[in-house]
């Protein structure tokens, strides 16, 4: 039998010129870790200053300090929750006068478990639209004069979650498909100012919170084999897909979603086994630690 192959994820600097964000100040939700941060260091490795913003300020500034060590670049922690506005617009602030201004931003703030309808209060439903919705529309509507006036753009972090009916995701599923519509619209809208919006959808990626959350606990292996290119993803390869959506080779791609997943939306094989998981939910249960039924 023939072995399977696997491409390696490549740091952008393999690829990229170095100076290719010089000048250019991002604005990441989510940057304090996970796929964002992985996302902010490689373009502040390209030039880039960032603000990164999240709800916990210790965790933040460390994240930001070592996101200095890491690169040369420059990083403030600008600590906000992305389902309140104003503290939003209190992040923006401080970047500005920080740096000056904002030229990219990554709507990347997210929050998922997996938990079927049945084990979903009201609450808990709108806990997940709420960020990754409702905080994609604050970070916009916080950001637009900043980047209309430097014909910047955006990256959403969207998903493929939603691309069909997934068992234990409906809420994620339903916030990220109202991402990729509200994503549309900023094109159209902005689109006469010189900005682009754009998605990206990742795949699993490993060292995440998400892949840590989605994953169930010793499936590692049965779920690459599912994947196309036979591998779970890095944070590198997102990185390197905002690289090319934020430059300027991109310069006429605007309302798109670039789906970043090793092949793996066209080949869906269920990770979790399926009907017994719906039909009879709290049986599985266990192989997500912290889910409530
Ligand atoms: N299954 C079912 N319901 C859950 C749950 C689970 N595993 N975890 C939390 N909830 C419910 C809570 O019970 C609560 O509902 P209730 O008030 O009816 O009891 C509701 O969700 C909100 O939970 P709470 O902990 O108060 O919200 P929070 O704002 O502190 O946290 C979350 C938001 C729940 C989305 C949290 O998982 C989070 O902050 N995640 C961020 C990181 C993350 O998820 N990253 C992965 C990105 S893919």
């Amino acid at each position: 039998m023939a072995e399977s192959y696997k491409h390696r994820a490549v740091p952008a600097l393999d690829v990229f010129k170095p100076d290719l964000f010089k000048d250019k100040v991002v604005f990441v939700t989510g940057g304090g870790s996970g796929i964002c941060y992985g996302i902010t260091q490689t373009l502040m490795r390209l030039g880039a200053k960032a603000a990164i913003v999240g709800r916990k300020a210790d965790r933040l500034r460390a994240a930001a300090e070592q996101l200095e060590r890491d690169t040369g670049s420059k990083a403030i922690a600008t600590p906000a929750d992305v389902r309140k506005i104003d503290t939003v617009q209190e992040a923006v602030k401080m970047t500005v006068d920080t740096f000056g201004k904002i030229d990219f931003v990554i709507c990347g703030a997210a929050g998922n478990f997996m938990a079927p309808i049945e084990g979903l209060s009201s609450n808990a439903f709108r806990a997940v639209v709420e960020i990754d919705l409702l905080g994609t529309f604050n970070t916009v509507r916080a950001t637009m004069e900043q980047v209309k006036k430097n014909h910047g753009n955006y990256v959403h972090i969207s998903a493929t979650l939603h691309y069909s009916g997934l068992p234990w995701q409906s809420a994620p599923s339903s916030a990220k498909a109202g991402v990729d519509a509200f994503s549309n619209a900023v094109a159209v809208e902005l689109g006469p100012f010189g900005v682009r919006s754009n998605c990206i959808a990742p795949g699993l990626i490993t060292g995440t919170e998400g892949a840590d959350r989605l994953v169930p606990q010793g499936r590692d292996e049965m779920v690459q084999g599912f994947m196309p290119l036979q591998r779970i993803g890095e944070k590198d390869d997102i990185a390197n897909a905002v690289v090319f959506l934020f430059s300027e080779a991109a310069s006429w791609i605007t309302g798109q979603v670039l789906v970043v997943d090793g092949g793996s939306m066209h080949f869906r094989g269920p990770f979790l086994p399926y009907p017994d998981s719906v039909l009879d939910a709290r049986a599985f249960k266990s192989l997500f630690p912290g889910s409530k039924m």
